[in-house]
């Protein structure tokens, strides 16, 4: 599967938002990653539902929210509205996550299930006929600008293993640490979905580094 890069706007410029996300799009960013925090899931709030109708407004790159929040259900259909294409919500933070994917899927968007660095990769097994991707979780959610965590790559491997042989065109996301000098390794793990953060919008020139990330995919 081609690898896709979607910058994860937690660290742009709020007061230059637009400029960040129009020097993304110039350099090729597949996804725009709309980290979602309700201040209990995680310890950090960050913004909701209008943030994804702002994104509208200024890019026709497509969505992804990641949910951070302990009620996912009772929000899906706000980001749904709002435009956001696909939609992650955390595995441990509801008994009756079946329900929360078919939502997704019965509203119409694309489903995915993320899963913290210490949650088994099998967990997702039971989900899986309903699942278009699962994000990994390579960071404690809830800040940007933290080290990837190592043993998330044999998670990786073990994942891709497993969806080769049920259902092979689900992605592996990962998000969290994602930098240029471990995006290749990653990839080469079995992963084709790259969140990154910091590593985008810190840099210089944004532009140039969202390029930079998506040639070290393609010759991973
Ligand atoms: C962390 C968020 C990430 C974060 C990634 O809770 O889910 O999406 O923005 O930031 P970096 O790439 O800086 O680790
Ligand atoms: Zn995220």
């Amino acid at each position: 599967m081609k690898p896709l890069l979607a910058p994860s706007i937690l660290s742009a410029d709020f007061a230059n938002l637009e400029k960040d996300i129009k020097a993304a799009e110039k350099g090729g960013a597949d996804y725009f990653h709309l980290d979602i925090m309700d201040g209990h899931f995680v310890p950090n709030i960050s913004y909701g539902p209008m943030i994804a109708k702002t994104m509208k407004r200024i890019t026709d790159v497509p969505l992804d929210a990641h949910l951070m929040i302990t009620k996912p259900r009772e929000y899906i259909p706000k980001f749904i509205d709002a435009g956001v294409e696909l939609i992650y919500p955390h595995i441990e933070a509801s008994y009756d996550v079946y329900r929360t994917v078919q939502l997704i899927k019965d509203l119409g968007g694309k489903a995915g299930i993320t899963l913290n660095p210490g949650t088994p990769v099998s967990h997702v097994m039971p989900l899986l006929d309903l699942l278009d991707s699962v994000l990994l979780m390579s960071v404690c959610p809830g800040f940007g600008g933290q080290s990837y965590i190592e043993p998330v790559t044999g998670k990786i491997t073990e994942l891709r293993a497993l969806l080769d042989e049920q259902k092979p065109e689900v992605r592996i996301a990962v998000d969290g640490g994602v930098k240029k000098d471990n995006i290749a390794s990653i990839r080469r793990a079995g992963a084709d979905f790259f969140i990154a953060g910091s590593a985008v919008f810190k840099a210089d020139n944004i532009e140039q580094e969202v390029r930079k990330l998506k040639a070290l995919l393609d010759t991973a």
